[in-house]
């Protein structure tokens, strides 16, 4: 695990950004399975941007979907699914066969999962996974408690998600379960990148980076992942001594 702190917002998103374009370069048929939120709302920005005026071609990738709140319509602007595609999916001229999201309004959620694990297993799994944290530690939705051995499920959202996640929303949402990917599709995935940015985050970084490796805080798995980079901002990393600066 590597850590890298930046100066601000805007320096942490342009690197995390390099580090997608990097990845598709060395591979341009990569798997890429990119967390939506407000943290990395600035790198899509900024990758969007550069792919139009550099030529960087995403037409060969695979988008896999990290986490979608059950029983939210994928129209819906909360939703993970129309984040992304506002943020990445339009704005990079993907073809429908390249993205493939979880139905949380699906009947069989079961199903759902089942055919995601097998999207991403016929792929040849998830070549760069981009996550946030939560502010209880969850990456996508693997709340505290989270399985180390969990590929796609479906789980009842921890009190802190379904408070925080009411952000998202125009209107007051029941936000009682979440479908995601699992620790182990992260714990996979061949590059890992957990993004965090603010001085809302700097306690829950200090715990995923000092505090044991526990799944009571999913985002320290992250530190037993061999090729995982965590790139924060100078807030974000306030409360943690001792980190080389970037
Ligand atoms: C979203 C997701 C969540 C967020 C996390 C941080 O797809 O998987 O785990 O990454 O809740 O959200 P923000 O960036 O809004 O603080």
């Amino acid at each position: 695990m590597k850590v890298n702190v930046y100066p601000d917002y805007e320096t942490l998103s342009q690197n995390v950004a390099d580090e997608i374009i990097r990845c598709v370069r060395n591979k341009p048929d990569a798997v890429l399975c990119l967390a939506a939120g407000d943290t990395p709302r600035l790198t899509y920005e900024t990758l969007t941007a550069r792919a139009t005026k550099e030529g960087i071609d995403f037409s060969h990738c695979t988008f896999v979907g990290l986490d979608e709140w059950v029983g939210v319509p994928l129209d819906n602007e909360g939703s993970c699914s129309w984040f992304l595609q506002r943020h990445i999916f339009t704005p990079l001229s993907l073809s429908r066969s390249q993205i493939h999201l979880f139905d949380a309004m699906a009947s069989d959620l079961e199903n759902e999962c089942n055919k995601m694990n097998e999207i991403i297993s016929g792929k040849g799994g998830i070549d760069l996974m981009l996550v946030g944290i939560g502010m209880n530690g969850h990456i996508g939705f693997n709340e505290p408690g989270a399985l180390i051995d969990s590929y796609a499920h479906v789980i009842d959202l921890d009190n802190t998600t379904r408070t925080v996640g009411q952000k998202y929303f125009r209107q007051q949402m029941s936000l009682t379960r979440g479908i995601t990917l699992g620790l182990k599709h992260l714990m996979e995935a061949r590059q890992v990148i957990l993004i965090a940015s603010g001085e809302r985050k700097a306690e829950i970084i200090k715990h995923t980076l000092r505090g044991p490796v526990t799944t009571k805080v999913p985002a320290t798995v992250v530190r037993n992942h061999p090729n995982s980079m965590i790139m924060l901002d100078e807030a974000a990393a306030r409360w943690v001594k001792g980190l080389t600066r970037g």
